[in-house]
């Protein structure tokens, strides 16, 4: 009979040629555990999703909860269901009060896509603008956003009328005009290796934004729900969006993303057309059961507070000749190597140290790691010194 790692090799579509093919069978808290019982601390958190770690019980008991009273209903617009009601509500409330309306989805492409959807409805222009080295989602219209299309030519014809400007350029900020109906930016660059607005580029974003009547849509997939050390990113800019992107982190391990916007301009799907943006299952209750007792988890274990002290002892520990850069915004962290093969030699040793870590999309000269927000100073000194062994090994 077929072991699961033949299965898996015959049956699940491969996304490239030599898949990690670690076997999963268990997780708790911060790590993941093989079938023969080996333990692998899990530094990427299913890539900045679990910032709770595995299994949080809180998580798993709202989801069982919920599970006995219903799953599945007619999930979007029409039925009061009380856990989005109730999750709305609380991203209401730790949110600056423009941002009042959430429409829920089922990942973070999706609410990509309803933020490009709902910008050029709400402005009836056309262009939309995004920034270089973003990673926005792999849907189609998500992916039109990329650029460069090392990871998208192949699938041409993607969208019209999107146009690219270099993050952190203020000559650039000209390109956004009166046609423009929205500029999405990642609030923190992600797969671009973890790339910080310059002093003041958020703000001169904003201003541009406010002259020509263009909606500024922060994608915060990656870097919402405390992970740079605020409850959201853009909380230290000193900016507000007109729609924020959510997603990965935000349900505690279970699918769900959201765009949020004014009460203005959400209303705009529900008129020419009606039905402007519909979803079979996007703000599932289960889901948003799970996101909820993530988000208050969160807040009650205070977690978001030691962000800085925990960031501050990885940039202490991660120290080494052959680190060429280190760049992080809280808890993700991006460590420069001499390049690709280096990394993939770092993570392959670390893997078989029993630790998980990963590479950027548009970066692939750094090691990813951004490990659940409830990682203690030891596990951060433990893995630190496995990621510098690896990176000693493999310094030439
Ligand atoms: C910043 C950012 N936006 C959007 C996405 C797409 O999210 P999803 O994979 O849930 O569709 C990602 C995923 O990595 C991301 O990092």
């Amino acid at each position: 009979m077929a072991n699961n790692r033949q299965l898996f090799l015959q049956h699940l579509a491969q996304t490239s040629p030599t898949p990690m093919s670690l076997e999963i069978v268990r997780g708790e808290g911060m790590y993941l555990y093989d079938p023969s019982g080996k333990a692998y601390m899990d530094m990427i958190a299913g890539i900045g999703v679990s910032v709770l770690g595995h299994c949080h019980p809180a998580v798993s008991q709202a989801i069982k909860d919920q599970v006995d009273l219903y799953m599945h209903t007619l999930v979007y617009g029409e039925f009061i269901l009380s856990p989005q009601v109730k999750l709305a509500e609380w991203l209401h409330q730790h949110l600056p009060d423009s941002l009042q309306q959430t429409y829920f989805v089922n990942s973070g492409s999706e609410a990509t896509e309803g933020a490009m959807k709902l910008a050029k409805r709400y402005t009836g222009r056309q262009e939309i603008i995004s920034a270089r080295y973003a990673y926005h989602g792999s849907t189609q219209g998500a992916a039109s956003l990329m650029n460069p299309t090392t990871f998208t030519s192949a699938f041409q014809p993607l969208l019209p009328r999107i146009n690219h400007i270099d993050y952190n350029n203020f000559a650039d900020l000209t390109k956004i005009t009166t046609q423009t109906a929205a500029v999405i930016v990642e609030t923190v660059q992600g797969e671009a290796g973890v790339k910080k607005p310059v002093e003041g580029y958020l703000q001169a974003l904003r201003k541009r934004c406010d002259e020509t009547g263009t909606l500024l849509v922060l994608d915060e997939i990656q870097a919402g729900c405390g992970r740079t050390g605020s409850l959201w990113a853009f909380e230290q800019y000193g900016i507000v969006p007109d729609i924020l992107l959510l997603a990965k982190a935000l349900g505690g391990g279970m699918p769900i993303g959201a765009f949020i916007s004014s009460r203005e301009i959400m209303q705009c799907l529900t008129h020419d057309p009606v039905l402007g943006h519909i979803t079979t299952f996007g703000g599932h209750p289960v889901n948003c059961a799970a996101a909820l007792a993530n988000l208050q988890t969160i807040e009650a274990l205070d977690l978001i507070r030691d962000v800085p002290a925990k960031a501050a002892l990885f940039k202490e520990l991660l120290v080494h000749p052959g680190i060429l850069d280190f760049r992080q915004a809280g808890l993700l962290m991006a460590v420069e190597l001499a390049g690709f093969e280096q990394v993939l030699a770092v993570v392959d040793y670390c893997l078989k140290q029993g630790l998980i870590t990963d590479w950027f999309l548009f970066n692939e000269q750094s090691l990813r790691l951004a490990p659940p927000l409830i990682i203690t100073h030891d596990q951060i000194k433990d893995a630190c010194k496995v990621i510098l062994d690896g990176i000693q090994k493999t310094t030439a």
